[in-house]
């Protein structure tokens, strides 16, 4: 789930933060979630700049801190869009319709094979756990990449999701 990103001074690369932090873990091995969930609250993601940075200074392979932050789900290698949309797999959800409500957002969005983001960095499909609201399933959550908006939907079919996207893009336009 999005969080509310710390404030990044302006001069804090993602190398140097990554060493900083290293640095305050004692650049431990048995430290390394730790770090890049550190990292990933500065940023909203992992820069690849950073992993490479971790790796160095674990003295680990750059595949081996790959291979953490791929396996937990709760990592991003990918700059998240403006808005991301999460899509409850808890049960009911799954089994209501966001299974395929999933797989129609990524279409109708032509995210690409690989990617959860848009091209246009707009926005970001994630599949989500259960957000405890299961009566309304099957339920989406549209979060603003800094986490300070946040809007939940309920029984959520191609046609509200498509009215989902359209709201997003306007309140972006309206922003811009
Ligand atoms: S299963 Fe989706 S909100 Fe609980």
């Amino acid at each position: 789930m999005a969080q509310l990103l710390k404030l990044i001074p302006r001069e804090t690369t993602p190398g140097a933060l990554a060493h900083d932090v290293a640095a305050k873990y004692g650049r431990e091995r048995r430290h390394l979630i730790r770090m890049l969930q550190e990292i990933q609250s500065t940023y909203g993601y992992l820069p690849q700049e950073a992993l490479r940075v971790i790796a160095n200074e674990l003295r680990i392979p750059l595949t081996e801190v790959l291979t953490v932050a791929t396996f937990y789900h709760q990592f991003r290698l990918e700059k998240p869009g403006e808005f991301i949309i999460m899509l409850c797999m808890g049960t009911a959800c799954h089994l209501r319709g966001n299974a395929a409500n999933y797989e129609f957002l990524r279409t109708y969005l032509g995210i690409k094979p690989g990617r959860s983001t848009t091209s246009d960095g707009v926005f970001s499909v994630e599949k989500a756990r259960c957000f405890g609201c299961c009566s309304l399933a099957p339920v989406v959550m549209v979060v603003s990449r800094d986490g300070s908006y946040r809007k939940l939907y309920g029984g959520v079919t191609p046609a509200k999701l498509r009215r989902i996207i359209a709201e997003h893009r306007a309140k972006l336009a309206k922003k811009r």
